[in-house]
């Protein structure tokens, strides 16, 4: 049996009472808004069908039938910013983190966690074999990325099954439209880093928590899980997809 606490509201605030009351997790993974080459902030997709083409002067494009236009989260617009980072470092007991992150992401990450706090780290790959077909004078966006850090004595766990560096699947659409999240992430690749580094009975932390993938995780596989997210929407299809998990 897992527990499960679920925050609707802003992580940072709901962070800052947590530590108040002395909460530790023995892991974060987490999917904070992406910083997005063609916006240079923090953006998501949400469904075109409920905004304009030209929603607030923002692009849309199709995709898989499906046309997405690109929205602006207010609360996190600079993308994870160093105030984050360091009330997520001390959630935790130790530092053990994974971040789904963009290309645009692995720098700041990456003098953070490695040059200043002295990290260990992997870079972990999802390539998407069914990328958004726009490559004008540039690259596929077909690899997202996601960076682990842990600090010195913190153990991994798993198997050869469970510590791939590399992962070539599709974008789950089937996933996408069931729970009506724009960025759900493959459920398989999130277990396996519950597996690698947690025991069963251990505390998973997901700030940004989205339609509630590393909860369903942890609550497969026995972790504990708190997991916050912002928007109402997400919040409650999180729930109820955590509980029927
Ligand atoms: C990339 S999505 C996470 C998707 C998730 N991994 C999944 O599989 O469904 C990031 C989420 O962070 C939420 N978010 C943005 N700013 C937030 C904040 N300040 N506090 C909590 N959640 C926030 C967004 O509403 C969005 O659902």
């Amino acid at each position: 049996m897992s527990n499960i606490e679920l925050y609707h509201g802003d992580c940072l605030e709901v962070m800052d009472t947590l530590i108040a009351m002395g909460v530790k997790v023995d892991a974060i993974i987490t999917d904070p808004p992406y910083l997005l080459e063609t916006e240079g902030a923090g953006f998501f997709g949400k469904k075109s069908d409920e905004y304009s083409m030209n929603y607030k002067g923002k692009k849309a494009y199709t995709y898989g039938g499906e046309r997405y236009v690109m929205q602006e989260i207010n609360s996190m617009k600079d993308g994870i910013s160093e105030e984050t980072l360091e009330k997520l470092c001390k959630i935790m007991k130790k530092i053990n983190i994974y971040f789904f992150c963009s290309q645009k992401q692995l720098p700041i990450l990456y003098k953070f966690f490695v040059e200043k706090k002295g990290c260990n780290w992997n870079l972990l790959c999802w390539h998407k074999t069914n990328p958004i077909p726009a490559c004008g004078n540039k690259y596929l966006s077909d690899s997202e990325y996601i960076m682990f850090f842990r600090e010195k004595g913190v153990k991994i766990y798993g198997n050869f099954d469970t510590k791939f560096t590399y992962y070539v699947t599709k974008s789950n659409m089937e996933d996408k439209k069931k729970y009506g999240h724009p960025t759900i992430k493959p459920l398989n690749i999130v277990e396996n880093f519950v597996i690698n580094s947690t025991n069963e009975g251990d505390t998973v932390l997901d700030p940004f928590m989205g339609s509630g993938t590393t909860g369903v995780a942890c609550k497969r596989l026995n972790r504990n899980f708190i997991g916050i997210e912002l928007d109402d929407k997400y919040f409650q299809i999180a729930k109820e997809r955590i509980n029927a998990a």
